[in-house]
């Protein structure tokens, strides 16, 4: 490597060019003025103040000068490229406070603003409804009993007196799991809950079940594949049918009001005996309407089954039958829903359309 050269004449090398330093200094300050945002003014500083622009050059060639040179082309270029510095400066101030601004503009808050509400959701009729139904036979010294919504198929269908073969295993449209050898369905009514109730329990025994049931219904005016029910089971000595009227009728009063309407049928479930089906008149028609959706023209809408236990019941789950004798009920909640609130159509009720159940939401 070479040492100084001493001729060296600074005018000489190109980079240090007063000519080329001060057109460097032109560009640098046109550039700057010229940034409209700090983005544009950061990536013009890079091409005028950074290693690789001309003045930067230029001050890495006074390194090389001889020592009689070097002051002068040092103050040259120093003060060429103070000039840019102060220009980039001065407008890296200018598109700050510009920036700073309009963000006050822009983010400014508007106190008078109303905020958006978030929808409250609303409890549905079904849920106010257990809850009223479970007040009632609270109310009544009676116990609230819970049962799984996979039964086993001998809680469903064989504690309760069905035989292997009883139509009503198929009557019920039953949903079974698989594999088909488990023996598991989806429970299609609450009564199994009797009988687990009565393995479970000390007598004497009053108990009310609300749950889930399932059938393989189709969802029409009046069915749905998924409903609830309220199962009811009073075991004690000397009960008889008059106290199953009794609790019906309290039952019926407190959840319709008085004088509410109702008939019991004779009818036939495998796990009671006399049995009886219990009506309510439609609240829709009134009986009216022949063309009325909800109770099909009759008048009259199903409200469920009830009887007296049958004795092969009570001995499945260990109770004497000649000491003890009970009564039970079930019936469907969705029509006890439509009944007290006049609803006509269930695909309102199983939608889970909030605007339906927020008509229900002031109830107590
Ligand atoms: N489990 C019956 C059904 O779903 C209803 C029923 C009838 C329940 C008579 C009872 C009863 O407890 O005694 O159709």
């Amino acid at each position: 490597m070479s040492g100084p050269n001493t001729s060296y004449d600074p005018v000489e090398v190109a980079a240090l060019d007063p000519a080329a330093i001060d057109a460097a200094v032109e560009q640098a300050l046109a550039a700057a003025a010229a940034a409209s945002t700090l983005e544009e003014l950061k990536a013009a500083r890079g091409a005028h103040q950074g290693d690789k622009s001309p003045l930067a050059l230029a001050n890495r060639e006074i390194g090389a000068l001889p020592p009689s040179a070097k002051a002068e082309a040092g103050k040259r270029v120093g003060g060429a490229r103070g000039r840019v510095g102060q220009a980039f400066a001065a407008r890296q101030a200018e598109l700050e406070a510009e920036r700073d601004e309009r963000i006050l503009v822009e983010e400014r808050l508007d106190m008078t603003v109303v905020p958006p509400r978030r929808p409250l959701g609303a409890r549905h009729p079904i849920s106010l409804t257990i809850e009223r139904i479970e007040e009632i036979f609270t109310g009544l010294g009676w116990e609230i009993a819970e049962g799984p919504e996979v039964e086993a198929e001998w809680f469903n269908f064989d504690s309760l007196n069905f035989g292997p073969d009883h139509p009503a295993r198929a009557m019920q449209d039953t949903f079974f799991l698989q594999p088909a050898d488990a023996g598991l369905v989806m429970r299609t009514h609450t009564s199994p809950v009797q009988s687990r109730a009565m393995l479970e329990r000390q007598l004497p025994l009053f108990i009310a079940c609300p749950g889930k049931v399932f059938r393989t219904d189709d969802l029409d005016a009046t069915h749905t594949p998924v409903f609830h029910q309220i199962e009811g089971l009073a075991v004690a000595e000397g009960l008889t049918m008059a106290n199953l009227k009794g609790t019906l009728d309290r039952f019926a009063a407190e959840l319709f009001g008085p004088g509410v309407t109702t008939r019991l049928r004779p009818s036939f479930f495998p796990f009671t005996e006399p049995s009886a089906e219990m009506d309510f008149k439609c609240p829709i028609c009134l009986g009216q309407d022949s063309g009325c959706r909800v109770c099909g023209g009759t008048g009259w809408i199903e409200w469920g089954g009830c009887g007296m236990v049958n004795r092969n019941v009570l001995a499945a789950a260990g109770i004497d039958p000649d000491r003890y004798t009970g009564f039970a009920f079930g019936m469907g909640i969705e029509r006890a829903v439509m009944l007290r609130h006049g609803v006509a159509d269930m695909f309102d009720i199983v939608e889970g359309d909030v605007r339906f159940s927020q008509q229900f939401g002031m109830e107590i």
